[in-house]
Formats: structure tokens, sequence, C-alpha cells
């Protein structure tokens, strides 16, 4: 038994997380992959790593010292299941599972369960970071047992991001809360990315500006407020001219968003915990929109705006695009939070939001400085409701709405779809507004269904007698 760690799956991101472990003082990586010839390639080329090569799951448990510890790294699903009960056959007491995967929480928490009675310990971690992350430094969110955190810590540490001298890895609470809390920075990335697309869309349809004049606007950004890895790569995307054709590479992708599921998951979650999440759900019904080709070719000829809309002064709308994007953002950041907190209170996770905003700062996509002014708001007030309430967003939000209202509107009035710009000021004046139409709701409810209504004025539950004599009753008992 010669490795302290040992990794399943070399894919790229595998490979690249069992190079980064490798490269650390002290680790001994085993390596081990269902056809070997991936295992021979990396280790081919890789000798500086110094990696244990297995090529059998007998081969791959005798090489780890004990207790031992594994990281699964295989696409999720029910391969990792497969992988998973190859190991707790062969592993004991003690020893340590980590699934690396992009898995669902929920199988995580069935797994944990699963496994925890023979005293092996089950910890699903969610990793960010992309290929080059997983290489030098994601950011990682384990869950699992406090216990098995004591030997996981320093590993997950030494390949972590470094965000101000911190490592971007934190316990972030128990079984599947790991996978939980990245599932919802995959719904962000979603509704971050989404949001970063509109401002394009808006850009160039509204102005004419060329992908390239776009790129330079979004690299100026990055130097301020908005600065940000998604911000980083949009300029990169747009500026890059497609070799076979010399149009800009933009234009020649074709416009249907894919997806992997989670975010969809983290709407499916937020539906069930009643959490509205919009701009995350405007996100994911963007790409299926983007993704439904006949429906979009059936609907090409409907009517669009009469008039042709362009803005009065060019500078001034790219301008409040950028404060409209800024404040969008706060939003979907908070709807994401408010989903982690919701989550943490249903599966009985004690999950700190100051500590997962500061583990976001770097090594994962929706790495940003913004995460900075989010790791201090919780710092300051760690019981914050919400999080566009705290004073640095709500000072955020007074100086971009004006911004944001001229351009929600004028996108609705030259016709480009911005969902989640929309969505996320619509959630705004919801969530700010004294009184929503919500009562009328509860009247329709109960005439129709006598589904019944509270009173502002006193307590107890009252329904009307739509169908007699329109009086009121009391439903039950009103308690003091
Ligand atoms: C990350 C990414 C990573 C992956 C997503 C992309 O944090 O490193 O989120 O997990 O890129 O799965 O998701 P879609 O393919 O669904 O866009």
């Amino acid at each position: 038994a010669a490795a302290n760690i040992g990794v399943v799956g070399m894919a790229v991101m595998g490979s690249n997380l069992a190079r980064n472990l490798a490269s650390r003082e002290g680790n001994t990586v085993a390596v081990f992959n269902r056809s070997p010839e991936r295992t021979r390639t990396l280790v081919g080329e890789h000798p500086e790593a110094g990696f244990v090569a297995t090529e059998s799951y007998d081969e791959f448990v005798a090489s780890l010292a004990k207790p031992r510890t594994a990281v699964i790294m295989v696409q999720a699903g029910k391969g990792t299941d497969a992988v998973i009960s190859e190991l707790v056959s062969r592993f004991e007491p003690g020893d340590i599972i980590v699934d690396g995967g992009n898995a669902n929480f929920l199988d995580t928490i069935r797994r944990e369960k699963e496994i925890s009675p023979s005293g092996i310990h089950f910890v699903g971690a969610g990793i960010s970071g992309g290929e080059e992350g997983a290489l030098k430094g994601p950011s990682i969110m384990p869950g699992g047992s406090a216990e098995s955190y004591e030997t996981l810590g320093p590993i997950l540490s030494s390949i972590a991001a470094i965000a101000e001298g911190e490592p971007c890895v934190t316990h972030v609470g128990t079984d599947g809360a790991g996978h939980f809390v990245k599932m919802v920075h995959n719904g962000i990335e979603y509704a971050d990315m989404q949001l970063i697309a509109e401002a394009y869309d808006l850009i160039r349809q509204g102005t004419g500006k060329s992908p390239a004049e776009i790129a330079d606007i979004f690299a100026e950004w990055n130097t301020g407020e908005l600065e940000s890895y998604l911000i980083e790569i949009t300029a990169e995307v747009l500026r890059q001219t497609d070799a076979a054709t010399g149009q800009p590479l933009v234009d020649v992708i074709l416009d249907q968003a894919g997806a992997k599921g989670t975010g969809a998951w983290t709407v499916q979650n937020a539906l069930d915990l009643g959490v509205p999440v919009s701009g995350i759900a405007e996100a994911v019904f963007a790409r299926s929109l983007s993704s439904r080709p006949a429906q979009r070719a059936a609907a090409r000829d409907l009517p669009g705006p009469s008039g042709d809309w362009r803005p009065d002064d060019e500078d001034a709308f790219v301008e409040d695009v950028r404060r409209a994007l800024y404040a969008s953002k706060i939003i979907a950041y908070s709807q994401g939070f408010d989903e982690i907190v919701a989550g943490a209170e249903q599966f009985g996770w004690e999950i700190k939001k100051g500590d997962i905003a500061k583990i976001w700062r770097a090594g994962c996509i929706i790495r940003a400085r913004f995460l900075n002014r989010i790791a201090d708001a919780y710092s300051d007030d760690p019981e914050l409701v919400v999080l566009v309430s705290a004073p640095y967003f709500r000072d955020a939000v007074a100086g971009t709405q004006d911004s944001w209202r001229r351009v929600v509107a004028a996108a609705a009035y030259a016709g480009i779809p911005t969902p989640a710009f929309s969505s996320s000021l619509a959630y705004y004046d919801g969530l700010r507004a004294p009184r929503l139409p919500a009562a009328l709701v509860q009247g329709q409810r109960d005439f129709f269904g006598a589904h019944t209504y509270k009173r502002v004025d006193k307590p107890g539950v009252f329904h009307t007698l739509w169908s007699g004599d329109r009086t009121e009753i009391e439903t039950s008992p009103s308690s003091h």
C-alpha cells in the first residue's frame, strides 16, 4: 500500500484532479480507470506525478494505505453506483469514498444512508472549476460526516483554489449538503450566463455593434464591479473569429443551448421547497426554448414590434445594460442563497452562508469580485433574511434600478427577449411590494373551492358563502 489517496475515472476531470493531488507535497496518488488505456496514457504523459497505476479494483484498493481514501470522478448517474459498489465491497470501516461528480444530492443522501451502516464514510463533494480548476485549484463543496472531514479537510485544502489566502473548501454539511450547494452553484451559473447573454443581445440588436466591439465592452466591464470569470470568458468568446468562414465564431455556432441537468434540478428542488428562483428558472427555460427548432421555425413569421427601436444615446444605453446586468445578478445570487437556506432547513443541514460565499470566490465557474461583497454581507449579519436587503446591495440596486427599468422597457418595446432581466426586476418589485395581488388570488380560490383565507385585521381562517348570501363565516377557531 503505497498511495495515500486514489482517483477512479480518468476522463479529463479525474485525470486533472489526480495530477493536482499528485503535485502536492506528500501525496502519492493511485489511479484507476475501467479501460486501462486511459490510465496508461495519463501515467505515460506525466511521469513526474509518480502515479501508482492500477488496472483492477483489487489492485487499486490494495495500493491504498489505510484508512483508505478514494475519489470517484465518473459521469454522474448509474456508473457512479457501480463504482461505489466495487469499492464498498473491498473497503473497511473508517475508509472514505468521495464522489466528486455532479451527482444529484438526493442520490448522495440515498448512497450515504446505504453505505454508512458499514462504517465506511461516503462523501458527496461538489467540485467546480471545469478542467482547468480540477488541475490548478477548484472550489470544493464536500458533504458527508464531520469525522470524514478531519481526514479529507487537509487534503482538499491543499488542492483547492486560494481566495485571499484561504482555501476554497469547507465542510458544507452532512450527507448530500455538498452536492446540494454545488447544484445551486450551477443554477446560479445558468442565471449568470443567461444574463450575460441577454446583455450581449441587447447591445448587439440595440446598437448594431459587432461581436468584437462588444468583446471590448465586456473586457472593460471586467475591470469594474462586474469582474468575474464568466464576463472574462464572454469577451474571449465574442472576440473569436471562425477560421473556416472568417465570421465571428458566435455567429456560426448553432443557437441551441445544451444542458446536463443541474440547472433543471436547482429549479425542481426550488419548486419543491417553495423558493422563487425565477432568474434561474428563466435561464433553464431560455435554453429549452432555444433547443426547440420546430416551434421556433413555426413561430418565425409571428408579428414583432411595428417600429424600429434604437437608443438615442448608444453609450448611455450600454451603461444602462451594464447596470441592469449588475442588478439582475444580485437578484440571481439572492435567490440562490434563499434556496440554500430553505434546503438546509428541509434536510437538516447547518450551512453557513458566508462560508459558501467565501469558497465561491475563487476556483469555481461563478467566481467573481462580487462574491466578496456577499461574504461581507453574511459576515456583517449571519442571519440576513434576504441578500438583496443587505446595505451594500440595497445601495447597489438603488444606483442601478432606473437603468434596469429602462432596459427592460426598451427590450419589451424592441422585441428583444430578456427573460432573466425582466423576471429579476419583476421579482424585485414583488419582493418589495407592501401589498400583492395574492389577496385577490386567495379570494378567487375561496370562491371556487372554499379554500379559505386569512384577514389582515384579525386572526382566524375565513370563508365567504359565495353561492349563498355572501356573508363571511369563520371556519376554524381563531387562536389568540
Ligand atoms: C463547474 C461547472 C460544471 C459543468 C456543468 C455545465 O462548476 O465546474 O458547473 O459542473 O460545466 O455541468 O453544465 P451544463 O452542461 O448543464 O451547462
